[in-house]
Protein backbone atom coordinates (compact mmCIF):
# COMPACT_ATOMS: atom_id res chain seq x y z
CA UNK A 1 0.00 0.00 0.00
CA UNK A 2 1.12 3.14 -0.73
CA UNK A 3 3.04 5.32 2.00
CA UNK A 4 0.49 8.20 3.07
CA UNK A 5 1.32 11.20 4.77
CA UNK A 6 -1.79 13.08 7.03
CA UNK A 7 -1.72 16.57 7.38
CA UNK A 8 -3.96 18.23 9.82
CA UNK A 9 -6.82 19.64 8.17
CA UNK A 10 -7.94 23.24 9.33
CA UNK A 11 -12.14 23.80 8.63
CA UNK A 12 -11.60 25.50 5.44
CA UNK A 13 -9.52 22.36 3.91
CA UNK A 14 -12.64 20.53 3.18
CA UNK A 15 -14.50 23.41 0.93
CA UNK A 16 -10.40 23.60 -0.77
CA UNK A 17 -10.76 19.55 -1.59
CA UNK A 18 -14.23 19.64 -2.86
CA UNK A 19 -12.64 22.91 -5.41
CA UNK A 20 -9.84 21.14 -6.31
CA UNK A 21 -11.55 18.26 -7.22
CA UNK A 22 -13.33 19.74 -10.04
CA UNK A 23 -10.05 21.18 -11.62
CA UNK A 24 -8.61 19.28 -14.58
CA UNK A 25 -5.23 18.46 -12.97
CA UNK A 26 -5.80 17.68 -9.50
CA UNK A 27 -6.44 14.80 -9.71
CA UNK A 28 -3.19 14.36 -10.72
CA UNK A 29 -1.76 16.39 -8.10
CA UNK A 30 -3.61 15.86 -5.19
CA UNK A 31 -5.82 12.16 -4.14
CA UNK A 32 -8.18 12.78 -0.96
CA UNK A 33 -9.18 10.14 1.07
CA UNK A 34 -10.83 12.12 3.64
CA UNK A 35 -11.09 10.33 6.88
CA UNK A 36 -11.93 12.67 9.76
CA UNK A 37 -10.12 15.30 9.76
CA UNK A 38 -7.19 13.93 7.80
CA UNK A 39 -6.18 14.51 4.27
CA UNK A 40 -4.36 12.10 3.04
CA UNK A 41 -1.82 12.56 -0.01
CA UNK A 42 -0.05 9.45 -1.62
CA UNK A 43 3.30 9.67 -1.82
CA UNK A 44 3.39 9.14 -5.24
CA UNK A 45 1.50 13.16 -5.41
CA UNK A 46 4.17 14.54 -3.14
CA UNK A 47 6.90 15.30 -5.66
CA UNK A 48 4.65 18.50 -6.34
CA UNK A 49 3.69 19.69 -2.55
CA UNK A 50 7.93 19.00 -1.98
CA UNK A 51 8.47 21.33 -4.61
CA UNK A 52 6.19 24.00 -3.31
CA UNK A 53 7.70 23.65 0.28
CA UNK A 54 11.03 23.52 -0.24
CA UNK A 55 11.13 25.95 -3.76
CA UNK A 56 13.28 28.91 -3.50
CA UNK A 57 10.07 30.82 -4.27
CA UNK A 58 7.93 29.66 -0.94
CA UNK A 59 11.07 29.61 1.04
CA UNK A 60 9.98 32.71 2.74
CA UNK A 61 8.14 32.10 5.71
CA UNK A 62 5.19 33.61 4.99
CA UNK A 63 4.73 31.25 2.15
CA UNK A 64 5.54 28.22 3.79
CA UNK A 65 2.95 29.38 6.48
CA UNK A 66 0.54 29.95 3.80
CA UNK A 67 1.13 26.49 2.62
CA UNK A 68 1.20 24.44 6.05
CA UNK A 69 -1.92 26.35 7.69
CA UNK A 70 -4.24 27.36 4.74
CA UNK A 71 -5.83 25.92 1.84
CA UNK A 72 -4.36 25.31 -1.66
CA UNK A 73 -6.28 27.71 -3.06
CA UNK A 74 -5.78 30.47 -0.43
CA UNK A 75 -1.57 29.71 -0.49
CA UNK A 76 -2.25 30.34 -4.42
CA UNK A 77 -3.30 33.57 -4.68
CA UNK A 78 0.13 34.67 -1.60
CA UNK A 79 2.24 36.56 -3.42
CA UNK A 80 5.87 35.23 -3.36
CA UNK A 81 8.54 37.36 -5.08
CA UNK A 82 11.52 34.80 -5.12
CA UNK A 83 12.73 33.45 -8.45
CA UNK A 84 10.09 30.68 -10.54
CA UNK A 85 10.93 27.42 -9.21
CA UNK A 86 11.37 25.37 -12.59
CA UNK A 87 9.40 21.88 -11.07
CA UNK A 88 6.45 24.19 -10.85
CA UNK A 89 6.62 25.60 -14.20
CA UNK A 90 7.08 21.38 -15.53
CA UNK A 91 4.09 20.50 -13.78
CA UNK A 92 2.13 23.57 -14.97
CA UNK A 93 3.12 22.02 -18.43
CA UNK A 94 1.72 19.21 -17.70
CA UNK A 95 -1.52 20.16 -16.86
CA UNK A 96 -1.69 22.49 -19.92
CA UNK A 97 -1.30 19.21 -21.80
CA UNK A 98 -4.19 18.01 -20.07
CA UNK A 99 -5.86 20.86 -20.43
CA UNK A 100 -5.07 20.86 -24.17
CA UNK A 101 -6.44 17.12 -24.51
CA UNK A 102 -9.44 18.16 -23.42
CA UNK A 103 -10.42 21.63 -24.83
CA UNK A 104 -8.75 21.53 -27.71
CA UNK A 105 -7.93 25.60 -27.29
CA UNK A 106 -4.26 25.33 -28.87
CA UNK A 107 -5.11 28.36 -31.21
CA UNK A 108 -6.24 30.84 -28.14
CA UNK A 109 -3.47 29.92 -26.20
CA UNK A 110 -1.14 30.60 -28.86
CA UNK A 111 -3.08 34.00 -29.27
CA UNK A 112 -2.99 34.56 -25.83
CA UNK A 113 0.89 34.48 -25.91
CA UNK A 114 1.48 36.25 -29.29
CA UNK A 115 -1.08 39.47 -28.20
CA UNK A 116 0.70 39.83 -24.49
CA UNK A 117 4.24 39.87 -26.34
CA UNK A 118 3.15 41.54 -28.97
CA UNK A 119 2.59 44.77 -27.45
CA UNK A 120 6.58 45.43 -26.87
CA UNK A 121 7.96 49.03 -28.06
CA UNK A 122 12.53 48.87 -28.38
CA UNK A 123 11.77 52.20 -28.62
CA UNK A 124 10.66 52.50 -24.25
CA UNK A 125 13.48 51.73 -22.30
CA UNK A 126 11.45 51.84 -18.75
CA UNK A 127 9.44 48.44 -17.83
CA UNK A 128 7.16 47.75 -18.20
CA UNK A 129 6.43 50.75 -20.19
CA UNK A 130 8.30 48.84 -22.96
CA UNK A 131 4.98 46.43 -22.85
CA UNK A 132 5.89 43.26 -23.89
CA UNK A 133 5.50 39.31 -21.95
CA UNK A 134 4.57 41.18 -18.70
CA UNK A 135 1.34 39.41 -18.14
CA UNK A 136 -0.30 42.63 -18.20
CA UNK A 137 -3.07 41.17 -20.95
CA UNK A 138 -4.80 39.82 -17.60
CA UNK A 139 -6.26 43.01 -16.63
CA UNK A 140 -9.48 43.69 -17.68
CA UNK A 141 -8.29 47.20 -19.47
CA UNK A 142 -6.08 45.28 -21.75
CA UNK A 143 -8.39 42.27 -23.24
CA UNK A 144 -11.07 45.14 -23.61
CA UNK A 145 -8.75 46.13 -26.75
CA UNK A 146 -10.47 45.63 -29.82
CA UNK A 147 -7.66 43.56 -30.71
CA UNK A 148 -7.74 41.12 -27.78
CA UNK A 149 -11.37 39.82 -28.29
CA UNK A 150 -11.96 36.59 -27.24
CA UNK A 151 -8.97 36.16 -25.11
CA UNK A 152 -10.80 36.39 -21.90
CA UNK A 153 -11.53 32.77 -23.00
CA UNK A 154 -8.12 32.02 -22.91
CA UNK A 155 -7.31 33.52 -19.51
CA UNK A 156 -10.53 31.58 -18.00
CA UNK A 157 -9.24 28.21 -19.56
CA UNK A 158 -5.82 28.67 -17.44
CA UNK A 159 -7.20 30.41 -14.51
CA UNK A 160 -7.64 27.10 -12.63
CA UNK A 161 -4.03 26.42 -13.35
CA UNK A 162 -2.20 29.69 -12.65
CA UNK A 163 -4.24 29.11 -9.21
CA UNK A 164 -2.51 26.29 -8.27
CA UNK A 165 0.89 27.84 -8.82
CA UNK A 166 1.94 30.78 -6.68
CA UNK A 167 5.59 30.84 -8.00
CA UNK A 168 4.47 31.18 -11.33
CA UNK A 169 3.78 34.42 -13.22
CA UNK A 170 1.19 35.42 -15.72
CA UNK A 171 3.91 36.00 -18.05
CA UNK A 172 5.54 33.18 -17.63
CA UNK A 173 1.97 31.21 -17.98
CA UNK A 174 1.11 32.56 -21.02
CA UNK A 175 4.22 31.67 -22.76
CA UNK A 176 4.37 28.09 -21.67
CA UNK A 177 1.13 27.46 -22.79
CA UNK A 178 1.66 29.32 -25.93
CA UNK A 179 4.61 26.77 -26.61
CA UNK A 180 3.43 23.95 -25.07
CA UNK A 181 0.48 24.45 -27.78
CA UNK A 182 2.67 24.90 -30.60
CA UNK A 183 4.16 21.66 -29.58
CA UNK A 184 1.89 19.69 -28.92
CA UNK A 185 0.02 20.31 -32.40
CA UNK A 186 2.80 18.62 -33.87
CA UNK A 187 5.34 21.74 -34.03
CA UNK A 188 9.01 22.47 -34.05
CA UNK A 189 10.56 22.57 -29.90
CA UNK A 190 10.65 26.08 -28.79
CA UNK A 191 14.06 27.31 -26.98
CA UNK A 192 12.53 29.16 -24.17
CA UNK A 193 13.20 30.57 -20.91
CA UNK A 194 11.43 31.58 -17.79
CA UNK A 195 10.93 33.92 -15.17
CA UNK A 196 9.32 36.43 -16.79
CA UNK A 197 8.10 39.55 -14.05
CA UNK A 198 4.96 40.58 -13.80
CA UNK A 199 2.84 44.00 -14.11
CA UNK A 200 1.43 44.71 -10.78
CA UNK A 201 -1.62 46.74 -11.76
CA UNK A 202 -4.03 48.02 -14.70
CA UNK A 203 -2.06 51.33 -14.54
CA UNK A 204 0.85 49.91 -16.10
CA UNK A 205 -0.99 48.00 -19.14
CA UNK A 206 0.15 49.80 -22.45
CA UNK A 207 -2.33 51.92 -24.83
CA UNK A 208 -4.75 50.81 -27.30
CA UNK A 209 -3.08 50.30 -30.93
CA UNK A 210 0.26 48.64 -30.99
CA UNK A 211 -0.69 45.07 -32.45
CA UNK A 212 -1.18 44.97 -36.03
CA UNK A 213 -4.81 45.75 -37.98
CA UNK A 214 -5.90 42.62 -40.10
CA UNK A 215 -6.71 45.05 -43.01
CA UNK A 216 -4.82 48.28 -42.82
CA UNK A 217 -3.95 50.23 -46.40
CA UNK A 218 -1.41 49.05 -47.06
CA UNK A 219 -0.59 45.45 -45.32
CA UNK A 220 3.21 44.92 -46.06
CA UNK A 221 3.97 48.28 -44.46
CA UNK A 222 1.67 47.99 -41.99
CA UNK A 223 3.38 44.61 -41.17
CA UNK A 224 7.05 46.65 -40.96
CA UNK A 225 5.82 49.23 -38.66
CA UNK A 226 4.00 46.95 -36.64
CA UNK A 227 7.08 44.04 -36.06
CA UNK A 228 9.99 46.10 -36.50
CA UNK A 229 8.55 48.56 -33.81
CA UNK A 230 9.09 44.99 -31.53
CA UNK A 231 12.62 44.60 -32.66
CA UNK A 232 11.60 42.05 -35.24
CA UNK A 233 12.67 41.76 -38.95
CA UNK A 234 10.37 40.28 -42.23
CA UNK A 235 11.92 36.71 -41.39
CA UNK A 236 9.95 37.08 -38.52
CA UNK A 237 7.36 38.60 -39.78
CA UNK A 238 6.59 35.82 -42.10
CA UNK A 239 7.82 32.86 -40.07
CA UNK A 240 5.65 33.73 -37.16
CA UNK A 241 2.15 34.47 -39.52
CA UNK A 242 2.41 30.67 -39.75
CA UNK A 243 0.82 30.63 -36.18
CA UNK A 244 -2.22 30.90 -38.59
CA UNK A 245 -1.80 27.16 -39.99
CA UNK A 246 -3.92 26.79 -36.03
CA UNK A 247 -7.00 28.61 -35.53
CA UNK A 248 -9.83 30.38 -36.66
CA UNK A 249 -10.90 33.95 -37.13
CA UNK A 250 -14.72 34.74 -36.14
CA UNK A 251 -16.83 37.47 -37.65
CA UNK A 252 -18.04 38.19 -33.60
CA UNK A 253 -14.87 38.51 -32.48
CA UNK A 254 -11.91 40.16 -35.08
CA UNK A 255 -15.50 40.89 -37.74
CA UNK A 256 -13.60 38.88 -39.87
CA UNK A 257 -13.94 35.30 -41.21
CA UNK A 258 -16.80 33.19 -41.98
CA UNK A 259 -19.23 32.87 -38.91
CA UNK A 260 -18.63 28.82 -40.33
CA UNK A 261 -17.41 26.40 -42.73
CA UNK A 262 -16.70 22.81 -43.53
CA UNK A 263 -13.67 22.80 -41.79
CA UNK A 264 -15.36 24.20 -38.83
CA UNK A 265 -18.90 23.26 -38.41
CA UNK A 266 -18.29 20.19 -35.84
CA UNK A 267 -15.92 22.03 -34.06
CA UNK A 268 -13.92 20.28 -32.10
CA UNK A 269 -14.45 23.13 -29.01
CA UNK A 270 -16.82 26.11 -29.76
CA UNK A 271 -17.94 25.16 -33.60
CA UNK A 272 -17.81 28.27 -36.32
CA UNK A 273 -15.36 30.41 -37.36
CA UNK A 274 -12.97 30.37 -40.43
CA UNK A 275 -9.90 28.79 -40.58
CA UNK A 276 -6.47 29.19 -42.65
CA UNK A 277 -6.29 25.26 -42.95
CA UNK A 278 -8.56 22.15 -42.96
CA UNK A 279 -6.83 20.93 -39.85
CA UNK A 280 -6.69 23.71 -38.07
CA UNK A 281 -5.14 21.67 -34.75
CA UNK A 282 -2.43 20.75 -36.43
CA UNK A 283 0.93 22.99 -36.82
CA UNK A 284 2.20 22.37 -39.92
CA UNK A 285 3.26 24.53 -42.97
CA UNK A 286 0.11 23.90 -44.86
CA UNK A 287 -0.29 27.95 -43.57
CA UNK A 288 1.69 28.91 -46.47
CA UNK A 289 0.77 26.10 -48.89
CA UNK A 290 -3.02 26.83 -48.61
CA UNK A 291 -2.06 30.51 -49.11
CA UNK A 292 0.21 29.84 -52.32
CA UNK A 293 -2.48 28.07 -54.12
CA UNK A 294 -5.76 29.47 -53.15
CA UNK A 295 -7.96 27.02 -53.76
CA UNK A 296 -10.64 26.62 -51.59
CA UNK A 297 -13.07 29.71 -50.60
CA UNK A 298 -13.87 28.23 -46.99
CA UNK A 299 -10.67 28.67 -45.98
CA UNK A 300 -9.42 32.31 -44.94
CA UNK A 301 -6.89 34.65 -46.48
CA UNK A 302 -6.41 38.09 -44.36
CA UNK A 303 -5.32 41.01 -46.59
CA UNK A 304 -2.18 40.71 -43.95
CA UNK A 305 -1.67 37.12 -44.69
CA UNK A 306 -2.18 37.61 -48.53
CA UNK A 307 0.96 40.11 -48.16
CA UNK A 308 3.96 37.74 -47.40
CA UNK A 309 3.27 36.14 -50.76
CA UNK A 310 3.05 39.78 -52.69
CA UNK A 311 5.75 41.69 -50.84
CA UNK A 312 9.39 40.78 -52.51
CA UNK A 313 10.75 40.50 -49.55
CA UNK A 314 8.54 38.55 -46.94
CA UNK A 315 7.59 36.12 -50.34
CA UNK A 316 11.37 34.57 -50.31
CA UNK A 317 10.62 33.14 -47.20
CA UNK A 318 6.81 32.42 -47.75
CA UNK A 319 7.73 30.28 -51.03
CA UNK A 320 10.84 28.32 -49.33
CA UNK A 321 7.96 27.40 -46.04
CA UNK A 322 5.58 26.36 -48.47
CA UNK A 323 8.43 24.26 -50.00
CA UNK A 324 10.00 23.24 -47.41
CA UNK A 325 8.43 22.44 -43.78
CA UNK A 326 11.79 21.55 -41.50
CA UNK A 327 13.41 25.43 -42.81
CA UNK A 328 9.56 26.69 -41.33
CA UNK A 329 9.65 24.66 -38.01
CA UNK A 330 13.72 25.90 -37.72
CA UNK A 331 12.49 29.72 -38.29
CA UNK A 332 9.26 29.50 -36.37
CA UNK A 333 11.11 28.00 -33.16
CA UNK A 334 13.67 31.23 -33.57
CA UNK A 335 11.32 33.60 -34.01
CA UNK A 336 8.64 31.95 -31.69
CA UNK A 337 10.89 32.35 -28.85
CA UNK A 338 11.97 36.15 -29.56
CA UNK A 339 8.72 36.86 -29.75
CA UNK A 340 7.84 35.32 -26.41
CA UNK A 341 11.23 37.45 -24.62
CA UNK A 342 9.87 40.69 -26.27
CA UNK A 343 9.96 43.25 -23.28
CA UNK A 344 10.29 41.10 -20.17
CA UNK A 345 12.20 40.99 -17.36
CA UNK A 346 13.58 37.73 -16.06
CA UNK A 347 14.46 36.92 -12.50
CA UNK A 348 16.91 35.93 -12.39
CA UNK A 349 18.13 38.12 -15.21
CA UNK A 350 19.85 35.11 -17.56
CA UNK A 351 15.86 33.00 -17.27
CA UNK A 352 15.22 29.56 -16.32
CA UNK A 353 15.12 26.59 -18.77
CA UNK A 354 12.71 23.63 -18.51
C1 LIG B 1 0.86 39.39 -38.73
C2 LIG B 1 -0.11 40.07 -38.14
C3 LIG B 1 -1.31 39.37 -37.56
C4 LIG B 1 -2.59 39.72 -37.72
C5 LIG B 1 -3.10 40.92 -38.51
C6 LIG B 1 -3.41 38.74 -37.05
C7 LIG B 1 -4.78 38.75 -37.01
C8 LIG B 1 -5.57 37.76 -36.46
C9 LIG B 1 -7.00 37.74 -36.47
C10 LIG B 1 -7.90 38.81 -37.07
C11 LIG B 1 -7.40 36.60 -35.87
C12 LIG B 1 -8.84 36.13 -35.61
C13 LIG B 1 -9.23 36.36 -34.16
C14 LIG B 1 -10.65 35.91 -33.88
O1 LIG B 1 -11.55 36.33 -34.59
O2 LIG B 1 -10.84 35.13 -32.91
C15 LIG B 1 -6.22 35.89 -35.48
C16 LIG B 1 -6.21 34.66 -34.87
C17 LIG B 1 -5.08 34.00 -34.52
N1 LIG B 1 -3.80 34.49 -34.54
FE1 LIG B 1 -3.21 36.13 -35.55
N2 LIG B 1 -2.59 37.83 -36.47
C18 LIG B 1 -1.30 38.18 -36.74
C19 LIG B 1 -0.17 37.54 -36.29
C20 LIG B 1 -0.17 36.45 -35.47
C21 LIG B 1 1.00 35.92 -34.83
C22 LIG B 1 2.39 36.54 -34.91
C23 LIG B 1 0.60 34.81 -34.15
C24 LIG B 1 1.39 33.88 -33.29
C25 LIG B 1 2.70 33.76 -33.30
C26 LIG B 1 -0.83 34.65 -34.38
C27 LIG B 1 -1.60 33.64 -33.88
C28 LIG B 1 -2.97 33.54 -34.06
C29 LIG B 1 -3.75 32.34 -33.73
C30 LIG B 1 -3.19 31.02 -33.24
C31 LIG B 1 -5.08 32.65 -34.01
C32 LIG B 1 -6.29 31.73 -33.86
C33 LIG B 1 -6.99 31.99 -32.55
C34 LIG B 1 -8.20 31.11 -32.31
O3 LIG B 1 -8.49 30.20 -33.09
O4 LIG B 1 -8.87 31.33 -31.30
N3 LIG B 1 -1.25 35.69 -35.15
N4 LIG B 1 -5.11 36.62 -35.85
Amino acid sequence: MAERVSLALNTTTTTMASSLRTQVSASRLLRFSSSGSKLSIPSSSLSFTRSLVSSPLLSQKRCQAALVNRSFSSAATTHCTAATDPEQLKSAREDIKELLNTKFCHPILVRLGWHDAGTYNKNISGWPQRGGANGSLRYEIELKHAANAGLVNALNLIKHIKDMYSGISYADLFQLASATAIEEAGGPKIPMKYGRVDTSGPHECPEEGRLPDAGPPSPANHLREVFYRMGLDDKDIVALSGAHTLGRSRPERSGWGKPETKYTKEGPGAPGGQSWTPEWLKFDNSYFTEIKEKRDEDLLVLPTDAAIFEDPSFKVYAEKYAADQDAFFKDYAESHAKLSNLGAKFNPPEGISI
